[in-house]
C-alpha cells in the first residue's frame, strides 16, 4: 500500500513537471511576440547604430541618454538632430545643440540619413522607455 502511494506520487510529480514545462514554453512564445515588438525593434536599431557611443546611464563617446528629452526645450527636434546633427547645429537656431556640440569637443555625431523617420521614432521610443 505504502509503495503504491509513493509510486503514484512520483508519477503525479512527473506529470505535473512535464505539463508545466510545456505550458511555460507556450506562454513565453506568446508574450514575446506581442507588446515587446516595437520596443525590441528600437532596441535592436539602437544596438546597431547608437550603442557604440551612447549608454543610458553613463557618458561614453557621446552623452548619456537618460532624461534626454527633458534637456531639449523642443523635444521634437531630437529626431532632426539624430537624422543630421550638423544641420541642426549649423542652422544656429538651437543654442542648446550648439553648446552641447562644443561641450563634446566639437565631435560631430554622424548623420543617420540611412534610417527611416519611422526607425528613428522607434529608437526614440526605446530611449524614452529608459531601458538599458
Ligand atoms: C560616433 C559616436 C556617436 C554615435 C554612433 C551616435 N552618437 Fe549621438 N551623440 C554623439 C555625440 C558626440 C553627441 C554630443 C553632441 C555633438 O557632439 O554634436 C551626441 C548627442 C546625441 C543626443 C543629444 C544628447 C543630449 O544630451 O541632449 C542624442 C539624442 C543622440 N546623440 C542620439 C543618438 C542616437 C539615437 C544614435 C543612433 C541612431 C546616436 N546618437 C549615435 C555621438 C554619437
Amino acid at each position: 500500500m505504502k509503495k503504491q502511494l509513493t509510486l503514484s506520487f512520483v508519477t503525479a510529480v512527473l506529470l505535473t513537471a512535464c505539463g508545466q514545462s510545456t505550458n511555460n514554453t507556450a506562454a513565453n512564445a506568446g508574450s514575446a511576440a506581442a507588446p515587446a515588438q516595437t520596443t525590441s525593434k528600437g532596441k535592436q536599431l539602437f544596438a546597431d547604430n547608437c550603442a557604440r557611443c551612447h549608454a543610458m546611464k553613463t557618458d561614453n563617446l557621446g552623452p548619456k541618454l537618460d532624461g534626454v528629452f527633458n534637456r531639449w526645450s523642443d523635444s521634437t527636434q531630437v529626431a532632426d538632430f539624430v537624422k543630421n546633427s550638423s544641420a541642426v547645429i549649423q542652422g544656429g537656431k538651437n543654442t542648446y545643440a550648439t553648446a552641447l556640440f562644443h561641450k563634446w569637443s566639437d565631435m560631430p555625431m554622424p548623420p543617420f540619413t540611412n534610417l527611416k523617420d519611422e526607425e528613428i521614432q522607434q529608437i526614440l521610443t526605446y530611449i524614452h522607455s529608459g531601458v538599458e
